[in-house]
């Protein structure tokens, strides 16, 4: 990889070269379609811009075709980091007509509202963020071709940014004030509509259904969609933040989720390997990632649940709905082993049926009232969240079910056409077709990596 990336970093080059009928050259045709010259969008038609966590993913996939396009990837993204620290979830595409997407650039106005949190001037993005899963692509990305990284100073100039990042979590999103950061928008999760944020979304008033118009039902099926009643909360709770000039503390919706803190943890863990890698020392990052590991038990382990829940942080009590959410801190290395032991439980447990009837892990609990097999995080298995709990059950021994879900992962990607998601039980395609993170995160599986994820 080294030696090709030094003959030319955007040619995809193999030796030799996979047949173009293997699910290797399909998921990378993918991601070359999807590819705009700076960044990749999630989907064509229905993600039309950059979104940060899926580039995250994407970068990790996309090292193993060109470790230049992949750190391209992350420092786009960055470059559209505001001043406080904040990452934005959107970093929109000005060619991309305002009506493809909303809510498009002139409902965030991030150079405007988003002024005195120190949003670009040059670029417009949302004024919310996604899960932090940055560090840790940076870090994949940077081990896929480390002299292609240091002859072009990758880490070294992502590191403040990323540092910087983590900090806005750790100060301005510490809302319940035990360590842990909270979003402030069910976007900022990314499981948009998981039935864990029924609860606290119910307290918002939905914005008028006649006051906006949803883009994502010209290309997606509705019944695979959000409803319009979660719609009118989402719009909501951002017009709200915004209106606020994105300041943090405030805000009606408030929740400590299991997978966004423990990806900060793992990514926390990344940044200590960057520091060390740059000749700085890792160990005040190292403790804080215990220490966060240490709130994460104590804050979020439900022992009866078996599992991670979230905490309503405005209400101050745990949501007792089992989303896959709480299976994801897995995939930390210093979890205590009873925990552990509980979580692959709950996995192959009939509330989410891995190893059993799903091969992937559904979204939300098989045996929850408010299941659904179609409808986008409230019961269809995504590719990200396999990716994680893969990487957690080879981190922790398990390795058997991790060749399994690993086989799951790239089969069923394929299958589907890389769909944004799958019914559960069967595989079926649901969402979008050419999703960008699902084909980066097969190709990922498909490397002999082993080494790096275990
Ligand atoms: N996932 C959201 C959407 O569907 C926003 O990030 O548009």
């Amino acid at each position: 990889m080294e030696r090709t990336a030094q003959l030319d970093a955007r040619t995809v080059v193999y030796e030799p070269a996979p047949p173009p009928d293997s699910a290797h050259a399909r998921a990378a045709r993918v991601l070359t379609a999807n590819w705009t010259g700076t960044s990749t969008v999630p989907s064509r038609s229905l993600y039309p811009h950059q979104w940060s966590w899926d580039s995250a993913f994407i970068a990790i996939g996309l090292r193993h075709l060109s470790p230049l396009r992949a750190q391209t990837e992350l420092e786009t993204l960055l470059d559209a980091q505001w001043e406080d620290g904040r990452v934005p979830h959107i970093v929109f595409n000005p060619s991309v007509p305002l009506d493809a997407y909303f809510p498009s650039p002139d409902f965030w106005r991030s150079s405007t509202a988003g002024r005195a949190a120190g949003a670009p001037r040059t670029v417009q993005t949302s004024g919310i963020v996604q899960p932090p899963v940055h560090a840790l692509a940076a870090w994949l990305v940077h081990r896929a071709d480390p002299g292609l990284s240091r002859a072009r100073g990758f880490l070294t100039r992502v590191y403040p940014r990323l540092a910087a990042w983590h900090r806005y979590l750790l100060h301005r999103r510490d809302l319940g004030g035990g360590g842990l950061a909270s979003v402030v928008h069910p976007w900022e999760q990314g499981m948009d509509n998981s039935p864990s944020w029924d609860a606290p979304l119910a307290r918002v008033a939905p914005a008028p259904a006649r006051s906006f118009r949803r883009a994502d039902l010209d290309h997606g099926a509705p019944e695979d969609r959000p409803t319009d009643l979660d719609y009118g909360r989402y719009v909501r709770l951002a017009t709200e933040y915004r209106d606020s000039g994105y300041a943090d503390g405030e805000g009606e919706f408030a929740v400590e989720d299991p997978a966004f803190n423990a990806l900060l943890i793992a990514s926390e863990q990344a940044l200590a390997r960057i520091a060390e890698e740059l000749g700085a020392r890792g160990t005040a990052r190292r403790a804080r990632a215990e220490r966060l590991t240490g709130a994460l038990v104590e804050r979020l382990w439900d022992p009866a649940a078996g599992m991670f829940l979230c905490r309503d942080v405005r209400g101050g009590e745990l949501i007792g709905e089992r989303g896959v959410s709480g299976l994801i801190p897995l995939l930390l290395p210093t979890l205590p082993r009873d925990v552990v032991t509980a979580l692959v439980g709950t996995a192959t447990s009939g509330h989410f049926g891995l190893g059993g009837p799903c091969r992937l892990v559904p979204s939300y609990d098989l045996l929850g009232e408010a299941f659904d097999p179609h409808r986008y995080w409230r019961g269809p298995a995504w590719f990200n969240t396999a990716w994680l709990i893969e990487r957690g059950l080879r981190t922790h021994g398990e390795q058997h079910r991790a060749d399994e879900l690993r086989d799951a992962v790239v089969e069923l990607a394929d299958s589907s056409g890389f769909a944004e998601y799958v019914d559960p039980y069967t595989g079926e395609a649901c969402g979008t077709a050419g999703f960008g993170w699902t084909a980066a995160l097969a190709l990922d599986l498909l490397a002999d990596n082993g080494g790096d994820r275990a």
